[in-house]
C-alpha cells in the first residue's frame, strides 16, 4: 500500500489455534497512521488473541503480518517493541508503590556509566522534566509526578499506562479495555488521550465492550465473531444495533439489546 493511506499494520489471512481451540482464523485486519480502529466482540471472540499475536505474546500458526508494506515475524514482545507497536494490557503493569517518573521510567532507567551519585541524580532529574514534557505534551492531567501511582484514579492510572507505551514512540498502540472498569468523567479523559495519539499520526487500535465508547472515538469498527471477522464498518456509516448484530450474528429485526454490550465486562477480561 502507498504512503498516502499509510497502511502501518496488516495481518492477512492469520490464524491462531490452541490446541482445539481456532482462536483466529484467517483474520485479514488493518491499521492507519492517524486512524483509531475498536475491535469489538463477545467474550471469547479473539479479540485478545488478535491483540498478543500484534504485540508478540502469541506467534501466529498461519497468515502473514505487513508492519509498514513489509512482511515480518513478529514472534516475541521485542519483536513488536523495535517494530514501533506498543500495547496496554487492562491489567496495567505499573507499580503501585512507584511514583509516576519511576512508572513511566521503569526497565529504561537513564542511567548513564558515571562517577557516584552524580550522575544518577542529574538523570533523575532529567527524567522528572521528560515526564513532565511527555504529559503535558499528551494533556495528561496529573498534578504531581511524584505521587504514587497507588494514589491516584483509575483514569489517571490508565494514562500514565498510555503514556509510558509511548516513551519508545510507536507507529501503533493496542489498547486492551482502556476504559473498563472507568467511571463516566475518567472515561472521557482516557478518549480524550486516545484522539491525541490519532491526531499525531499513530494508529490505534482499542479493544472494548463499550459501544458507546467506541462510536465516540472509533474512525472504524472490526468485529470478531468465534474467530472470524464478522464485519469491518467505518464508524461514520453504522449504528450500534448493526454492530450489535455483527457481534452476536443475530440479525437486527431479532432485536438484541444494545444496552447488554454497553455494560463494563464481568470479571474482568478473558
Ligand atoms: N492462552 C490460551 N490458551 C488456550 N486457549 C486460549 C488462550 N487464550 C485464549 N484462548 C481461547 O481462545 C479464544 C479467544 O479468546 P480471547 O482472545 O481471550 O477472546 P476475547 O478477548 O475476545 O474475549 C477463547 O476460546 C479462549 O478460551
Ligand atoms: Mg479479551
Amino acid at each position: 500500500m502507498s504512503p498516502e493511506n499509510g497502511t502501518l499494520l496488516a495481518l492477512q489471512g492469520v490464524s491462531k489455534r490452541f490446541g482445539p481451540v481456532e482462536a483466529l482464523s484467517d483474520v485479514d485486519f488493518e491499521v492507519h497512521s492517524g486512524e483509531v480502529v475498536a475491535l469489538v466482540g463477545d467474550n471469547g471472540a479473539g479479540k485478545s488473541t488478535l491483540a498478543k499475536a500484534i504485540a508478540g505474546i502469541h506467534e501466529i500458526d498461519d497468515g502473514q503480518i505487513l508492519f509498514k508494506d513489509e512482511p515480518v515475524k513478529i514472534t516475541s514482545p521485542p519483536d513488536a517493541t523495535k517494530l514501533g507497536i506498543a500495547t496496554v494490557y487492562q491489567d496495567l503493569a505499573l507499580c503501585d508503590n512507584l511514583d509516576v517518573v519511576e512508572n513511566l521510567f521503569l526497565g529504561r532507567e537513564e542511567i548513564e556509566d558515571g562517577v557516584g551519585g552524580l550522575v544518577r541524580e542529574l538523570d533523575e532529574i532529567d527524567m522528572e522534566k521528560r515526564s513532565h514534557e511527555l504529559l503535558e505534551n499528551l494533556a495528561v492531567t496529573i498534578t504531581n509526578v511524584r505521587n504514587e501511582v497507588g494514589t491516584m484514579s483509575g483514569g489517571q492510572r490508565q494514562q500514565v499506562a498510555i503514556a509510558r507505551s509511548l516513551l519508545g514512540e510507536p507507529a501503533v498502540v493496542v489498547l486492551d479495555e482502556p476504559t473498563a472498569a472507568l467511571g463516566v468523567r475518567q472515561t472521557a479523559q482516557v478518549l480524550a488521550l486516545v484522539k491525541r495519539l490519532r491526531e499525531r499520526g499513530l494508529g490505534v487500535v482499542i479493544i472494548s465492550h463499550n459501544l458507546v465508547d467506541v462510536f465516540e472515538v472509533a474512525d472504524r469498527i472490526y468485529v470478531l465473531r468465534l474467530g472470524k471477522e464478522a464485519g469491518d464498518y467505518v464508524a461514520s456509516e453504522t449504528d450500534q444495533q448493526e454492530i450489535v448484530s455483527a457481534i452476536t450474528g443475530l440479525s437486527g429485526n431479532v432485536g438484541p439489546d444494545t444496552a447488554a454490550y454497553n455494560e463494563e465486562p464481568k470479571g474482568g477480561q478473558s
